[in-house]
């Protein structure tokens, strides 16, 4: 059975140079179907600085791991490759619509969330010294867009260069993050930013809106990435500090990373019962107790606030990759928000988050988010207390923060509807009101 392998590096608390993890295998059975091994390699483990990759998967163990899910790949690593923009750059590139998994982390560059690194040889490269600077966003946000053209528009005449080679100088800026949305990294003179780009499908100015998402969070006593506006011609662009690196002298030290749908074993294929039963708030809140025990008084009454501000402005992608947690020494805790949009839907009465949270499931709504408050750790009246104080703020402040930073009149019609929209506040209680799409309340999972 056709079978590839990689070594993956880690870089250890404290460290700004990798050191060899373990071996990566990844075998198609002749029925197609991808197997996936792991083994932490001996002189890793004889470290006294070791550090597992994940909480739940990867823990620190001798025995070989193996996997069938995610094509065979697990949640650590796979967390660590690139999503839907940064594979489509590898494929454009390799000229292959569907490489392996193993393909996909060994053509992605270095800037990869958290602390993992993969290679072909025992010894890890030196780490990618030479990022694209912020002066270089004109050409990237050039490439970037001859990019979605050419997926629009296969038969269109290419612009200037082949499409491989847009795509290999957009490689060059580093984009293994994750995300559907156009981005790369950059780099400034004392950090690393996420430069999120428009698109040209947006219906609004959408890194002015995230900007603006990122400031009213803040304003609701929510832990937030750190953002700034830049704008290049006539195209404005969303930079989000990266806080899985930190500049410590020439390089960078690294927090490993891992997402949610990790942290919750889950699979993000759409539609399957595993989606449906693992997307939860609640077994992430569960997950979050036991990987992150140190900081969970701290973590999950901010993961109830971000539950809360996600309902009230209708931010229905919340699914599991938009959350994660971080690990920057040993302890993990959960990692500042990021990926904040608001989606102004038609429903008045009933809007869902992607993740259940509450008797009522997913639905956005005060009584469904009070309905399992003790779960994050807070009393009914400390979780009235953050629910009513968050949706006068939103209420009365959104507006005005929108158009502080610069988000147009139209933008802000063109959004209006999603903020605390009118099923938020209705009594579930009354019969009335239809509720039968409540889900299944997920209960504690044993460990
Ligand atoms: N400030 C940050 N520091 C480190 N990693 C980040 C940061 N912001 C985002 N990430 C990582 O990059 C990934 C992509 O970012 P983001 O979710 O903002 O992109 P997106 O394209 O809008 O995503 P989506 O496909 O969910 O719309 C995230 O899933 C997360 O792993
Ligand atoms: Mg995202």
């Amino acid at each position: 059975m056709p079978s590839e392998e990689c070594f993956v590096y880690i870089t250890l608390p404290s460290q700004t140079e990798p050191v060899t993890a373990g071996r990566y295998q990844l075998d198609t059975t002749r029925q197609g179907a991808a197997v996936g091994q792991f083994v932490y390699g001996r002189s890793y483990l004889e470290r006294k600085d070791r550090v597992e990759f994940d909480p739940v998967e990867l823990k620190i163990q001798v025995p070989p791991f193996r996997t069938t899910k995610l094509r065979g790949n697990f949640g650590a690593l796979r967390d660590s490759s690139p999503d839907a923009w940064g594979r489509k750059l590898i494929e454009t590139r390799l000229g292959n619509p569907s490489p392996s998994e193993i393909q996909y982390l060994l053509n992605s560059p270095d800037d990869r969330a958290g602390a993992l690194g993969f290679g072909l040889n025992v010894q890890p490269p030196a780490p990618a010294r030479a990022f694209n600077k912020t002066l270089d966003l004109a050409r990237l946000i050039e490439v970037a867009d001859q990019i979605v053209a050419a997926e629009k528009d296969p038969a269109a005449p290419a612009p200037a260069g082949a499409d491989a080679e847009q795509a290999e100088a957009l490689m060059r800026a580093g984009t293994s993050m994750g995300g559907a949305r156009p981005k790369a990294t950059v780099e400034d003179e004392d950090a690393l930013w996420l430069a999120k780009f428009p698109h040209r499908d947006d219906r609004w100015n959408n890194p002015r809106v995230e900007h603006a998402m990122l400031t009213l969070a803040r304003e609701c006593g929510i832990s937030c990435a750190e953002s700034q506006m830049t704008t290049i011609g006539d195209k404005d662009v969303v930079l989000i500090k990266r806080f899985d690196r930190n500049k410590a002298g020439k390089g960078y030290l690294r927090s490993r990373m891992v997402s949610a749908l990790t942290l919750l074993d889950a699979d993000d294929t759409p539609d399957t019962v595993d989606k449906r039963q693992k997307w939860s708030y609640l077994l992430l809140a569960d997950e979050i107790r036991r990987a992150a025990s140190g900081s969970q008084s701290k973590d999950l009454p901010e993961l109830f606030r971000r539950v809360c501000f996600n309902a009230l402005i209708s931010n229905t992608d919340d699914h599991p990759r938009n959350h994660a947690i971080l690990a920057k020494d040993q302890a993990w805790s959960l990692s500042p928000a990021y990926d904040l949009t608001p989606n102004p839907m038609i429903a008045l009465e009933r809007r869902d988050l992607a993740m259940a949270f509450g008797t009522w499931g997913r639905y956005a709504n005060r009584l469904n988010l009070l309905s399992q408050c003790e779960r994050f750790l807070l009393s009914k009246e400390e979780a009235t207390a953050v629910v009513d104080g968050m949706k006068a703020t939103i209420g009365e402040s959104w507006y005005r923060v929108c158009r502080q930073v610069g988000v147009s009149e139209r933008d802000c019609e063109l959004i209006r509807s999603a903020f605390v929209y009118e099923g938020f506040g209705y009594d579930l209680a009354d019969p009335t009101i239809a509720t039968d799409d409540a889900e299944e309340l997920p209960t504690t999972r044993p460990r």
